[in-house]
């Protein structure tokens, strides 16, 4: 059996290992991969976004399987154009993928399924006002926009009724730099101008979502979905903010732990209530199935489980955790999840625990520079129970180096979180490279509150 995995990150690096274990024994292709996913499979010099490249790819190596990793070419739509050409592959159709690629989109249909979110308002140019708005390169030419958009005006009318915590969201995929949390509507009304007028992130952000800020605790939670059935993943803990004690910019996530303990039983099955069925079957309403990983990101607040955003795709770095811990077959699970067959299949957890921890490159998360030479990952992997993903690392001759971002993701395995932690840091004191940035509290917090904290079971339902 071939299988093709689409990225080349921490988690596309998880999920290849995770695949290559399978009893089928799968030749294993990455594209474009990285030098961890070399180590177990073939990197394929194709990049993500390169659908016809991809396309042509598994059609002349005739491949069984395709996972794709990163949002981007769900959202451009690989798994329609894979399908078209009778191939298999996992994850949602671009219809589907606009939970995440629109979050306009996500917003209006939340609404409608009364599933519980931010309150919000969504500000949109007509095909007009954004025909005028892409000529508009110059800044004397901006101001010309700035007056006939009235989208721009009634966000910024919107603004200034509002008091406290506001959150600016552009609507379209940002790389994770298109969420604004501002503190007062002033900070709201720059950000406004930066994203409709000057158009910092392009098409992306010309449409916005503006919403209440939501104070709580945040967890994700993810699930297989195969057009019917919902199956919870376990769960996983991630740390958005790049510095300990949660401080310092957001980033795609800096670490993680597996079991979460804050996501008990009944917040799991009052999030899939309230949550993924209700959405799903909104979906349906508009005749979109969803097949693949459904990721939901929410505020745990005092009226209850509110979402914050969905994601089309595997989060980074749970994956890495749940990789480690899970003992089914991800080749038979995701193809049972293709085939609408969710219904027959349990999945096997690992009772230990998994720590994460993010190594990242100087700079990040705004502008992170590469190049340094990266010591210390045999000595690393000779841990017990450590794993090294790599994820923005590059081969320089017989070296490996730091390329950019989120580098290195060290995960541990122990009896508790405590012992997982332990392995992790042991292991992450062993690597070097000059610059490296990691967090020294990931699951310190949850050691500290529960002693010893058990599994929890995933739950599942239809
Ligand atoms: P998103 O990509 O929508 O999940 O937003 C990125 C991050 O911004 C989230 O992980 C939260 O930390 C924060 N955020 C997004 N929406 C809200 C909200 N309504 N209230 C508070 N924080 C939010
Ligand atoms: N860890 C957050 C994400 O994957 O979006």
């Amino acid at each position: 059996m071939k299988v093709l995995v689409v990225g080349g990150g921490g988690r596309e690096h998880a999920l290849a290992w995770k695949l290559s274990q399978s009893a089928c024994r799968p030749t294993l292709y990455c594209a474009p991969g990285n030098p961890g996913t070399a180590a177990i499979g073939t990197n394929v010099p194709i990049e993500q976004d390169d659908l016809d490249g991809l396309l042509q790819f598994a059609r002349r190596e005739r491949i069984d399987l395709t996972v794709v990793g990163p949002e981007d070419p769900l959202c451009a739509g690989i798994v329609d154009q894979f399908e078209a050409a009778g191939l298999t592959v996992f994850g949602p159709r671009s219809a589907a993928a606009r939970l995440e690629g629109e979050k306009a989109f996500a917003k209006q249909l939340m609404r409608t399924c009364g599933v519980p979110t931010a309150d919000a308002r969504v500000f949109s140019p007509s095909d007009r006002e954004r025909m005028l708005l892409r000529a508009a390169s110059r800044p004397g030419e901006q101001d010309v926009a700035r007056h006939v958009v009235r989208a721009y005006d009634l966000a910024r009318e919107y603004v200034a009724t509002r008091e406290g915590g506001i959150v600016v969201k552009a609507s379209g995929l940002a790389k994770g730099k298109g969420v604004f949390v501002c503190d007062e509507p002033a900070e709201a009304l720059k950000v406004l101008e930066r994203l409709m007028v000057e158009r910092v992130l392009g098409d992306a952000g010309e449409t916005v979502v503006i919403e209440e800020r939501l104070i709580g605790r945040e967890v994700s939670l993810m699930a297989m979905v195969d057009g019917t059935s919902i199956y919870q993943l376990d769960t996983a803990q991630d740390y958005k903010r790049l510095r300990d004690g949660d401080q310092g910019p957001n980033t795609g996530g800096m670490g993680a732990y597996s079991p979460a303990p804050a996501i008990d039983a009944g917040t799991l099955s009052l999030i899939d209530r309230e949550v993924f069925v209700p959405v799903l079957d909104g979906l349906r309403r508009e005749n979109v199935e969803y097949r693949g990983v459904l990721y939901a990101g929410l505020m745990l607040t005092a009226g209850g489980p509110k979402v914050l955003e969905f994601n089309c795709r595997f989060g980074d770095p749970e994956t890495q955790v749940l990789m480690v811990r899970l003992n089914s077959d991800l080749v038979s699970v995701m193809e049972a999840v293709v085939r609408g067959r969710l219904d027959h299949l349990t999945l096997e957890w690992d009772a230990r625990h998994a720590v994460c921890v993010v190594l990242a490159a100087p700079g990040y998360p705004d502008a992170s520079t590469g190049g340094a030479r990266i010591e210390g990952l045999d000595a690393a992997s000779a841990v017990p129970d450590v794993h090294v993903f790599h994820a923005g690392t590059r081969r320089d001759g017989d070296s490996i180096v730091a390329a950019r971002g989120r580098v290195l993701n060290v995960v541990a395995l122990g009896e508790t979180l405590e012992q997982a932690r332990s392995r992790a840091y042991e292991a992450v004191g062993r690597i070097s490279f000059s610059g490296m940035q990691f967090r020294t509290d990931i699951g310190a917090a949850a050691v500290d509150r529960s002693g010893a904290a058990g599994s929890t079971a995933s739950v599942r339902a239809n």
